[in-house]
């Protein structure tokens, strides 16, 4: 049985998994707005893994006899200046993200919930992909710059991200 601190805190991580599909889907729609398909493509994709980390954080809450209560979500940005503000705001949101998957990971430590100290261990590995591969495509956008060519051929590349 879960207890109730605990609950809390991987209720809120639901919500806050919720909202970054939610801000990757308006990064998708600001990159369709751009033209930018390959980027939107990217975009969509993430947004489609953010939902599958809610459902790991739901199923999780649901196993160990907890209570899901779902929350507004927040509204997400809808416009960027360029396409690299876009990707440092992404990697400042998994670092954020990072954080938080840090401290309830300390909590459950702390409560002695060695299964929600386990569970969270996928989380605190995928965190290092999710901060890599947004640096990456970010230290990409600084290196290209304002070159048109160089964007697209990104463009381009982003596109074949498998989903
Ligand atoms: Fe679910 Fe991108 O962190």
């Amino acid at each position: 049985m879960i207890n109730s601190k605990i609950e809390e805190e991987l209720n809120k991580q639901l919500n806050r998994e919720i909202f970054s599909a939610y801000l990757y889907l308006s990064m998708a729609a600001y990159f369709e707005s751009e033209n930018l398909k390959g980027f939107a493509h990217w975009m969509k994709v993430q947004s489609k893994e953010e939902t599958t980390h809610a459902m790991k954080f739901f199923n999780h809450i649901i196993e160990r006899n907890g209570r899901v209560m779902l929350e507004k979500i927040d509204t997400p940005k809808i416009n960027w200046k360029s396409t690299a503000e876009v990707f440092k705001d992404a990697y400042e949101h998994e670092t954020k993200i990072t954080n938080f998957i840090y401290e309830i990971l300390e909590l459950s430590r702390k409560e002695q919930d060695y299964a929600t100290e386990n569970f969270l261990q996928w989380f605190v590995s995928e965190q290092i992909e999710e901060e890599s591969q947004t640096l990456e495509i970010l230290q990409k956008l600084d290196k290209i710059k304002d070159s048109t060519g160089g964007l697209l051929v990104l463009d381009h590349h982003l596109e074949k991200r498998e989903g």
